[in-house]
């Protein structure tokens, strides 16, 4: 089960990263998104980051080429899935999106492909049915910003077979990342469950008015010694994701989380974090 080309699907934040990782460490990748805007924007971003690997001494200047002739990006699916051997999906944290995704996807690749979505709370079986092959189906989940990150979750359910998921985790050590492989599913897999429960912590204190975003995030990183509190950790992730997370739930009927009002006011206001400038603190 030799993995040699790649496809990710969905060019943004975690995507991008996912597939220039890939392309670094000598994979064949194409990075495939459906808006069209996004080709020009992970091109000029691929080139940034590059340049910057080469100032800092990390990566040569004919290493840079290589990686450039391996890296692409496309807005054709079939072109860029087809003949992959790896798909890894990272498009938006929306159940249906994916689904609808999925059963296009599953039309149009090589019947020995394996697909892992990068999804960071949704277990694979969710999408077992958009498949007519389940078994290659698992999640790969990378964290933010992959290019750094090493920890990434392997996650097997019981429709997937073993064999895709070690020729997963050999990937993701091929690409210098320090894989878990959970041979039993659950939603939010290792690291986010454990965040999550400091989350819901945070978010109380600031609902019921004990401290500020602020200052969470200084009791956090100055008390406790967190690389990031979790509201900075909100801004690099995207405002935006950790409200795509909340609203089905809360649309379903079910009480809002704490702080739910204040994260969808952001959103509606643009104030995604990082990646628009502002969100709970300021980038610009
Ligand atoms: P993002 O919003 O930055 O990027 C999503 C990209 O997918 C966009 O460029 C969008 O145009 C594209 N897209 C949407 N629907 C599509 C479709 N049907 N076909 C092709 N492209 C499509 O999202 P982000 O943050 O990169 O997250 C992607 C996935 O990774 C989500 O499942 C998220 O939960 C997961 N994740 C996110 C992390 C983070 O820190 N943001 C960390 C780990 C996992």
């Amino acid at each position: 089960m030799e993995i040699k080309k790649v496809c990710v699907i969905g060019g943004g934040l975690m995507g991008r990263q996912i597939g220039l990782c890939a392309a670094i460490h000598g994979y064949d990748v194409t990075v495939y998104d459906k808006v069209p805007e996004v080709e020009e924007k992970v091109v000029a971003w691929e080139n940034e980051y590059l340049a910057g690997r080469i100032a800092k001494g990390k990566m040569t200047q004919e290493q840079v080429d290589e990686t450039k002739k391996r890296f692409a990006v496309n807005q054709d699916l079939k072109a860029s899935a087809s003949d992959a051997d790896l798909i890894i999906e990272a498009i938006v944290e929306i159940y249906d999106a994916k689904a609808s995704l999925f059963k296009e996807l599953s039309a149009v690749i090589k019947p020995t492909a394996i697909v892992a979505t990068n999804s960071s709370y949704m277990v694979s079986s969710l999408f077992k049915d958009c498949f007519t092959d389940p078994s290659r189906l698992l999640n790969c989940h990378f964290y933010n910003p992959a290019l750094v990150m090493k920890f990434v979750e392997v996650v097997q359910g019981p429709h997937t077979d073993p064999a895709c998921a070690e020729a997963v985790m050999d990937f993701c050590k091929k690409i210098g990342k320090a894989p878990i492989w959970m041979k039993k599913e659950i939603s939010g897999f290792a690291a986010n469950r454990l965040v999550g429960v400091l989350n819901a912590e945070a978010r109380y204190l600031v609902q019921n008015g004990y401290l500020t975003p602020q200052e969470v995030d200084m009791a956090c990183e100055l008390g406790l010694g967190h690389p990031m509190g979790p509201f900075r950790l909100m801004d690099l992730t995207g405002v935006d994701l950790t409200y795509d997370l909340m609203r089905p739930a809360v649309e379903a009927g079910q009480p809002k989380p704490d702080c739910y009002d204040l994260i969808e006011s952001m959103v509606k206001e643009g104030k995604l974090g990082r990646k628009s400038g502002h969100g709970f603190y300021d980038y610009e």
